[in-house]
């Protein structure tokens, strides 16, 4: 089953408000604060040693290599999740905005994906590294120098304000379904900040 949630993306009318994740720490791979049981921060599962990021105010800019440690097999299915909670009186709440796919690999490079935009178009070396996702340790993802702003576009209902994060979470799960212990879970922490 492949499923894509994009609630993001509304049908655009002068109604929509775009937004953009100003950062509370320039470490865009920051360990989340409540990820599921057993998951390990992007730093254990990527080798980073070879990948630069600088913080130049609302932007990052990225380049280098990124090395895949992440102890999981190339037959396994690998599902993601991204989901936005806002900061309300001293607990992180849901929002109503997520994206997830049950089949992430194979959709890894297309270019209808939120994260091709913002991250795998970059991947320079694809073409080697797309059948390998990143389920094979040892690939190196190579990255032609780019730059990210985080951006949530087309928001149409009540305006979001304060603080949020965005908690991205891969799950590996072998070729018996069942959910492989050491999934990745990064949260991005910031200030909304409305663009239009
Ligand atoms: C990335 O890897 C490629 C291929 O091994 C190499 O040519 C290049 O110098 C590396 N770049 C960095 C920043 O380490």
């Amino acid at each position: 089953m492949r499923t894509l949630m994009l609630l993001f993306f509304g049908v655009t009318s002068s109604w929509a408000v775009d937004y953009e994740l100003m950062l509370e720490d320039p470490d865009i791979f920051a360990p989340c604060t409540d990820g599921p049981p057993g998951s390990i921060n992007a730093r254990q599962a990527v080798n980073l040693d070879d990948f630069v990021i600088e913080h130049e105010s609302d932007i990052l800019h990225l380049s280098g290599n990124a090395t895949l440690i992440w102890d999981v097999r190339p037959t396994d299915r690998i599902a993601a999740r991204v989901d936005l909670l806002h900061f309300n009186r001293g607990t992180w709440e849901p929002t109503i905005f997520s994206i997830s796919n049950q089949d992430f690999c194979p959709i890894m490079y297309d270019k209808n994906q939120y994260w091709y935009k913002y991250w795998t178009q970059y991947v320079s070396n694809q073409h080697e590294v797309a059948k390998k996702c990143l389920r094979e340790p040892g690939t190196v993802l190579e990255h032609e120098p780019f730059d990210l702003r985080l951006k949530i576009e087309n928001v149409h209902g009540p305006t979001l304000r304060g603080r949020h994060k965005m908690v991205i979470k891969l799950h590996a799960f072998d070729e018996k379904n069942i959910p492989r212990p050491n999934s990745i879970c990064v949260e991005i922490r910031g200030e909304l900040l409305k663009l239009k």
